[in-house]
């Protein structure tokens, strides 16, 4: 069994104009994941159409949790999960590439998963406010509607190990993370 596993984050362009970078990491850091590699780019529209991929399964999954929120407020939506999964990829793909985002990736204990409750539920309104996007952020899938764009959540998490590898070679070549110690290694895992 391979003990730790390994996650992708971004802060993305929200959370670098509102100049979050250094909390956001703090957060990780501080729960013992080790950031392994880092960088700050503007991405390409190739890169961000790899990471948001066409894959029929995530864009159901994105349209079907977004149709229910609408439906729990009582309005009445036409489009299909198909429909909302892919208007809200192109979303993102224009929101990313438009600004400046820092990618870097994590490794430690059940490390996709501990990064994924330290970022909080996708919606920030709903988010838990001890989690990244619940304590930065209260944007809604309403605001995010009416002002055409996604939902600004300052940070992405990878969903679990298998999606992190896959994630973690979109935005980083081999050469570009690293091995070493933390200091803490030996009282967190010894
Ligand atoms: N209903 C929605 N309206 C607007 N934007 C949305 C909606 N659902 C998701 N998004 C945007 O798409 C991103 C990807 O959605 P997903 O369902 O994968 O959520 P997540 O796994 O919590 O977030 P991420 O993949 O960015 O870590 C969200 O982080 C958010 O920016
Ligand atoms: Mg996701």
């Amino acid at each position: 069994m391979k003990i730790m596993d390994r996650a992708l984050v971004l802060v993305k362009p929200d959370g670098v104009e509102r100049a979050l970078i250094g909390s956001v990491i703090k957060r990780f850091e501080d729960a013992g994941l080790k950031v392994v590699g880092i960088k700050m780019l503007k991405p390409t529209e190739d890169v961000v159409g790899r990471h948001y991929t066409d894959d029929k399964e995530w864009l159901l999954s994105v349209g079907k949790k977004a149709k229910q929120s609408a439906i729990e407020k009582g309005q009445d939506v036409k489009e299909t999960e198909m429909e909302i999964g892919q208007r809200i990829r192109s979303l993102l793909v224009r929101e990313l590439t438009k600004g400046v985002v820092v990618a870097f990736v994590l490794e430690g204990n059940a490390c996709a998963e501990a990064a994924r409750k330290i970022a909080g539920g996708t919606e920030p309104r709903k988010a838990d406010p001890s989690t990244i996007r619940g304590a930065y952020s209260t944007d809604s899938y309403a605001l995010a509607d009416a002002k055409k764009r996604p939902v600004r959540n300052i940070v992405h998490v990878s969903e679990n190990a298998e999606i992190g590898e896959k994630e973690i070679k979109v935005w980083f070549k081999e050469s570009e993370l690293f091995k070493y110690r933390r200091a803490d290694e030996e009282a967190m895992y010894g």
